[in-house]
């Protein structure tokens, strides 16, 4: 009976037209499926952007059917469709579109972080990008990252200040979040490919927020280097502990499965701190996140190992917010408060100094103890805050707030830590006597 059944609806939608042609080729291995307008636009395509078409033909999407129609096509009154030869599509394919087949990678992708990167136009980042950089360096810097908010011009071409653009956090036209693209390159969409650090490089990187130099100096970044191979990141399922054991990747550890885990496409459910503000602070549900993680080192190291390094870890970032961070912050907003300084940012040298100190410095300490990268935990991190907060922010203190107040100021915020003693009193007599001691012994001088 049930198979009966089956045979009479495929006849219907056979009836409707939804005829199957084979394209011949390299991908003949399993027959590629095309609907009757997906062969019309390689019918033109295959000539005019043959790379297209090659990289389609190697995908997953094509052995399965998903054709250049099935993901371009669009109706007549979405606000981004096109009328182009006859059909009507759109340009962008957007995670509304994948959500289609993919709804629940969507939904995970759109609940995190990322789907709110395209959101910054209010923060300190954005005046320092639209005004005192400019609009063009945050077409071509800010929103290549965080996303642009996609605008259309007529018959659904793209206004090209705000595309091209594959930024994480992109506010597209249908007003879904995100691309896919960002990490998943066109028109291949490769998990494989996802799972390279180098896909999240293009954005984790650089002086204020460099995860991708961290784990490249880091011992998991050395052996991902040497096993590549090993790694089998071509599997379907991609299960640490069986499907590789060699080294973790950004993806094993912030998306990747765990034999007792699921793959996730929020890269916010692993971390229990958020570092980028000023001070750090907890994020929601922070034990629940930091297990997660915890979950995934277990596969590789023991329990205590990995204790111990969220120890130093947490300790690192309580030394930062203690001793550097809240000081800097309540000195500034004193001066503030007082009229020493304008309530603007970046008009005062002090402002500069602050932001660096936490924005980047601050940051890379941070983030060089959150993934085991010892150089930019220390002379890239905390060093460079340690320098800047005693050789710059606190004699440019000095210098606007005048003596008065800044004997008043260091008495509140400086002098009451003993971790301060030896900037507010110099260094003692017997330490310098021992460093002396040291000098003489190894280098005879
Ligand atoms: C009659 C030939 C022809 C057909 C049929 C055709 N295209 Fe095109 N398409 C072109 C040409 C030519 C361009 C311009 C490409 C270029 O500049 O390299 C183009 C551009 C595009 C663009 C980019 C538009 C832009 O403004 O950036 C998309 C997306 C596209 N085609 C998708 C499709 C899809 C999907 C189909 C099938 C429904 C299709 N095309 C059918 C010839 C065709
Ligand atoms: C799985 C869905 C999917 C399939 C299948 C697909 N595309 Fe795309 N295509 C995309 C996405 C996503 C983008 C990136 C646009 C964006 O959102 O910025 C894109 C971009 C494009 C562009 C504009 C980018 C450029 O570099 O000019 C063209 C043209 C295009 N596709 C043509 C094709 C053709 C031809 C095929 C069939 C061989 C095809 N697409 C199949 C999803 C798809
Ligand atoms: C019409 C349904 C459909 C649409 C629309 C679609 N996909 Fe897919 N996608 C599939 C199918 C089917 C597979 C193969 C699944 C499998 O092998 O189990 C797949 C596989 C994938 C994979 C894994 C590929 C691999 O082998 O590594 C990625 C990544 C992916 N899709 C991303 C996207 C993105 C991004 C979009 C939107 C731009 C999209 N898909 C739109 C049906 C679709
Ligand atoms: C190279 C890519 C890139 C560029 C360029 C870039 N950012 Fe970012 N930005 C990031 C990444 C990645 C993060 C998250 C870092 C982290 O989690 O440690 C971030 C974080 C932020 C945050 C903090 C968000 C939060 O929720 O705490 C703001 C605000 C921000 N960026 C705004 C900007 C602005 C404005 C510009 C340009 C003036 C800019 N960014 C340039 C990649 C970039
Ligand atoms: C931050 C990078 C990133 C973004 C953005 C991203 N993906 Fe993925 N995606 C990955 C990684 C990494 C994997 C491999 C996960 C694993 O190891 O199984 C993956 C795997 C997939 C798969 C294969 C099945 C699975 O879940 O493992 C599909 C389908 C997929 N992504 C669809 C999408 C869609 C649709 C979007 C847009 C809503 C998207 N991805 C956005 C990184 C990303
Ligand atoms: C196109 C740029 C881009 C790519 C590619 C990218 N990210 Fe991000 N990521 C961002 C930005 C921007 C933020 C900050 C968003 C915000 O706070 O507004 C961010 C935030 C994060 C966060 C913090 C999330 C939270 O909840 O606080 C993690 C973890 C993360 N990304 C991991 C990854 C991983 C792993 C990959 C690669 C598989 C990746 N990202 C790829 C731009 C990117
Ligand atoms: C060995 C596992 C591991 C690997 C590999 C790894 N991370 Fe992380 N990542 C962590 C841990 C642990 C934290 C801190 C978690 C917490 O806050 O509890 C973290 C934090 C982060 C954050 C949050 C930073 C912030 O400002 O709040 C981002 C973004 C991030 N990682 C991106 C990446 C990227 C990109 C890569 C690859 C280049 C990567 N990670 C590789 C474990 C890893
Ligand atoms: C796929 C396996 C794998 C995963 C997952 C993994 N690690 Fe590792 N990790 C290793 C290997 C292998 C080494 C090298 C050990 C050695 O020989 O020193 C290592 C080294 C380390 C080191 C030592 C760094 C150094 O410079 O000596 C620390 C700390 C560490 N891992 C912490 C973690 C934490 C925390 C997590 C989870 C957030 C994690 N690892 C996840 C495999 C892994």
């Amino acid at each position: 009976m049930k198979g009966k059944y089956v045979f009479w609806i495929l006849l219907v939608f056979l009836g409707m037209g939804m005829v199957f042609h084979a394209v011949p080729g390299e991908a003949a291995r399993k027959k590629i499926k095309v609907s009757r307008q997906g062969k019309a636009c390689l019918g033109c395509h295959e000539a005019r952007s043959p790379a297209f078409v090659k990289e389609w033909k190697l995908s997953s999407h094509a052995k399965n059917g998903v054709d250049c129609y099935t993901c371009h096509k669009a109706n007549k009154s979405d606000p981004d469709a096109m009328k182009h030869n006859g059909y009507t599509i759109s340009i962008l394919v957007t995670p509304k579109d994948c959500s289609k087949c993919h709804a629940q990678q969507v939904k995970e992708m759109t609940s995190s972080h990322h789907a709110k990167a395209g959101d910054i136009l209010n923060s300190l980042d954005n005046y320092l990008g639209e005004v005192i950089g400019g609009a063009e360096a945050v077409v071509v810097g800010c929103v290549q990252c965080h996303g642009s908010k996609v605008k259309v011009t007529a018959n659904g071409k793209l206004d090209i200040n705000t595309w091209p653009n594959t930024g994480i956090g992109r506010i597209n036209p249908d007003g879904s979040l995100g691309s896919c693209t960002a990490c998943h390159a066109r028109h291949s969409f490769s998990a494989a490919q996802a799972r390279e650090p180098e896909a999240c490089g293009k954005c984790h990187l650089g002086p204020d927020h460099p995860q991708l130099e961290v784990y490249e100096e880091s011992k998991h970044g050395i052996l991902y280097k040497a096993n590549k191979e090993r790694l089998n990141m071509h599997k379907k399922r991609w299960v640490v502990g069986k499907d590789y054991s060699a080294a973790p990747t950004c993806a094993t550890c912030h998306m990747s499965a765990t034999p007792s885990q699921p793959a996730t496409h929020d890269v916010g459910t692993r971390i229990s701190w958020t570092l980028r503000p000023p001070i750090s602070r907890k994020q929601e549900n922070a034990a629940k996140k930091r297990s997660n993680m915890q979950d995934v080192c277990r596969n590789c190291h023991a329990e205590p190992y990995v204790k111990g390094f969220y120890r130093q870890f947490d300790n690192l970032v309580n030394l930062y917010n203690d001793k550097f961070a809240k000081p800097a912050t309540n000195i500034r907003k004193e001066l503030i408060k007082k009229g020493k300084l304008t309530k603007a940012n970046f008009d005062d040298k002090l402002d500069w100094i602050y932001w660096e100190l936490w924005h980047h410095e601050g940051r890379r300490a941070r983030h060089g103890a959150s993934m085991s990268g010892p150089d930019y935990a220390w002379w890239h991190g905390m060093y460079d805050v340690a320098k800047h907060f005693y050789n710059e922010f606190l004699p440019e203190v000095k210098h606007v707030a005048g003596p008065k107040l800044y004997k008043q100021l260091s008495k509140k915020y400086i002098e009451k830590d003993v971790r301060h003693e030896w900037y507010v009193k110099g260094m003692s007599k017997e330490q310098l006597q021992k460093t002396q001691k040291f000098y003489n012994k190894r280098y005879g001088q």
